[in-house]
This record gives C-alpha cells, structure tokens and sequence, in this order.
C-alpha cells in the first residue's frame, strides 16, 4: 500500500474519553478529556490539561483529582462538560458526585468506574500542565464486574479518534495469547 505523507497531528490512536473532576471554590466541577492514560506499571495515570481550564485550578489547589469513566449512554453530557467551562456555568449539579473518606476529589455517581488520584508529578508542556496521579482509591458499578474483574463490555467506554465517538466493538483476540499462536503455527 502506497504511504501518503500528511501534516503531523497527534491522531494516533482511538483513546478513551473520560472525565476529569476537581473540587473548584468548594463545588465539583468536571471536565472531558482525551489526554488521558496510563505511564508504567504502578498505579499512575496521567491527565493533560489545559492551564486556563477551570479543573485545572482545582487540581492545583488540592492536588488530587479524579478519572471518571462514563459509559456511552453518557454521551450527551461527556461532551457538554467538554464544551462548556465551568468558569461560566455551574456543572456541579449535572452529576451526582460522590467522594472517598478522604474527600479529596469528587467522583462522578453514574459513571460505572472511578479513580481517585493524588498528584505526584506536574509536568508543563505547551499551555497544559500535565499532572501524574497517583490511584488511591478505585471504585466500580458492581454490575460492571465479571468474577471480580471490571469487564469493558459491561463499563461500555467511549472511545474518540479525530473528531468523532466510538463505541467499543467486540473483543478481537487475547492479550499475550494471540502472538503465541505464530511460534506455535496456529
Ligand atoms: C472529546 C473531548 C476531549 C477533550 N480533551 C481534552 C484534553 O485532553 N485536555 C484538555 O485540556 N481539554 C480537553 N478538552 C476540552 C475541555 O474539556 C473543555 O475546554 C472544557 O470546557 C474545560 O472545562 P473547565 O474549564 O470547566 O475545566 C476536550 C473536549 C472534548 C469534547
């Protein structure tokens, strides 16, 4: 297949779409967000965003902030919280939020997976600040899990690549299995 050189834009990968949460002045307030992942095998993540976000103020403030799966029936109000900033309209009262003993971030009620996360690392990096965060707690909707696993089929994620949202498809293969089955000429 013939190679077609195009201008650098970082749409490399279908990515997961979550929400960011933040206490800012006292109230939850979330925001969508693709740069968003996973560093190394401890439990790290990070989130990128932008430094003039509302949620970014927040997280600098306290340190911690949360990760918030929404499933695909959340579309509606995943985008919104990636359309409108808090700094001009109140999302506090779009979810209900929940918060660990701590009480250090909130997260999200109705979305089928959370993390709470204390930040260890903030790194600028053209206009965001990208922060690493520690997981603290994880929670997740009982009726999410297969056994004591969370099952990606039942959290049902967003995912986005370039200007549109996907759904998750079916499960195309085993990790570590499917490479096994070249030595073993399958
Ligand atoms: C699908 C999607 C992905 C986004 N990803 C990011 C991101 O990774 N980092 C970021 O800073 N903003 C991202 N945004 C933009 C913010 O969500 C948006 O500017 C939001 O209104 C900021 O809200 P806040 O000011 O209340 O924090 C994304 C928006 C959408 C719709």
């Amino acid at each position: 297949m013939k190679k077609v050189k195009i201008k650098n834009y970082p749409m490399v990968n279908p990515t997961p779409i979550v929400l960011a949460g933040a206490d800012v002045n006292g109230k939850p307030n979330y925001t969508t967000i693709g740069a968003f992942g996973v560093v190394c095998t401890g439990p790290i993540f990070y989130i990128s965003l932008k430094d003039t976000h509302f949620t970014t103020i927040g997280v600098r403030e306290n340190g911690y902030f949360s990760v918030n799966i929404p499933s695909a029936d959340m579309i509606q109000k995943t985008d919104y919280c990636g359309s409108v900033s808090g700094k001009a309209i109140d999302k506090s009262h779009l979810f209900s939020s929940f918060y660990n003993e701590s009480g250090k971030a909130p997260m999200i009620s109705e979305c089928p997976m959370n993390f709470l996360c204390k930040v260890i690392q903030t790194v600028p990096m053209n206009g965001f600040e990208v922060f690493f965060g520690e997981i603290i707690s994880t929670f997740v909707n009982e009726d999410c899990l297969t056994g004591d696993v969370p099952d990606p089929l039942k959290i049902n994620p967003t995912l986005a690549m370039g200007l549109n949202y996907y759904n998750l498809g079916q499960p195309a293969g085993a990790v570590f299995k499917e490479g096994k089955k070249i030595d073993n000429n399958e």
